[in-house]
């Protein structure tokens, strides 16, 4: 597990935006296509519907629309952005990234572009990576989006995996401010040895596409979901707690904690553990697991609902693939 050190320059985030595809697919619709019911997805999940993109749509249109709104919400034109990262999993193509797709529909033609894996994780883990980009004066402006079109990976088939999962994204823009704190300390970490709980084997150069890949659906996203229930619940509560404690800092201080938006039960096992309850913010019901995404999507609506304010502290902690996790803890700078 590896700690970020102090910044030479404080980066705050100064804009968000998202955007989540109009088409809305209920528990009673997913319940024509496989055998499920409302009743079944929403007791283990706390889903009630989830956006799904058209198919003309890609996961860097998602990610154009969710950049063009952080943007104008930080008041920053797209000639302004050094750094663009798109972190997803379901990335337009192999090559090139998704991010030089979404560079060039906004016009972000001076900054240099790339795509983060790291699952549900990687949006956190691309704050991270252009905080210090920016706090070491390498680059100045930096748009970090988080964008999914889930519905293209997932087996239609599968009521265990398809239920799970929606289409949309998230970004913000970060800058070096005169912020007391913006982006602090964070903590982040992976462990390989379980990527076979959550992962998609095959189309990759391990398993390349072939007859027999599709054939076995080995195309679509594979899950072990009690493994994956019990290790996303464990990393993300003992991410919280060390995160605190880097920043010397308790739950009390914490306004607001936003959890990637996995399953409420999760996201409550999490909160009654740690008895901040209260304090979790929740959107999975509308927008289901959004993967990379949901952080961002969830980030926005917490900020745009008023629930915080200037000086504010935020805690951001995600779990994915990988398996990756981690925390880190934002200083509201923007009302
Ligand atoms: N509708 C109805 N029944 C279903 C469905 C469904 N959609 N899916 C599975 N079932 C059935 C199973 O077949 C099984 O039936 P059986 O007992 O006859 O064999 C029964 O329900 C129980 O299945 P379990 O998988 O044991 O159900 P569980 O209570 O563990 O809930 C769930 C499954 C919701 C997936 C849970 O394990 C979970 O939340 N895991 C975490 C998943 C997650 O959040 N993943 C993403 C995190 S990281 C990231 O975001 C990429």
């Amino acid at each position: 597990m590896t700690n970020s050190s102090n910044s030479l320059r404080t980066v705050s985030i100064i804009g968000t935006g998202r955007y989540l595809p109009e088409k809305v697919v209920t528990n009673d619709d997913l319940a024509k296509i496989v055998d499920t019911n409302d009743e079944w997805i929403y007791t283990r999940t706390g889903m009630r519907e989830r956006r799904i993109a058209r198919d003309d749509q890609a996961t860097s249109d998602l990610a154009t629309e969710a950049a063009r709104a952080a943007l104008a919400d930080a008041g920053v034109a797209a000639e302004e952005v050094d750094l663009l990262i798109v972190a997803t999993l379901s990335p337009d193509m192999f090559f090139p990234s998704t991010a030089c797709f979404v560079q060039e529909q906004i016009g972000a033609n001076n900054a240099y572009c790339f795509d983060l894996g790291a699952a549900c994780s990687g949006s956190l883990f691309a704050i991270e990576t252009a905080k210090n980009q920016i706090a070491c004066g390498a680059v100045q402006t930096a748009l970090v989006i988080g964008a999914e079109k889930m519905s293209t990976f997932i087996d239609w088939e599968d009521r265990s995996t398809c239920v799970l999962f929606g289409d949309g994204a998230g970004a913000v823009v970060l800058r070096a401010t005169g912020a007391e704190r913006g982006i602090m300390q964070g903590t982040y970490g992976s462990d390989g040895s379980l990527a076979d709980l959550l992962w998609t084997p095959g189309g990759g150069s391990r398993n390349p596409i072939s007859q027999a890949v599709i054939e076995q659906k080995q195309q679509f996203l594979k899950m072990e979901g009690r493994e994956v229930y019990k290790h996303a619940v464990k990393q993300m509560t003992q991410s919280t707690l060390k995160v605190l404690e880097m920043n010397e800092l308790t739950a009390d201080d914490i306004k607001c904690f936003v959890a990637h938006q996995a399953n409420a039960r999760i996201i409550s096992a999490i909160g009654s553990r740690l008895d901040v309850q209260d304090r979790m913010f929740m959107n999975v019901e509308k927008y289901a697991n959004t993967s990379a995404a949901a952080l961002l999507i969830a980030l926005d609506e917490v900020v745009k609902s008023g629930t915080v304010q200037q000086g504010d502290l935020v805690l951001l902690v995600a779990f994915g693939g990988g398996f990756t996790w981690g925390a880190n803890i934002v200083e509201w700078t923007k009302s």
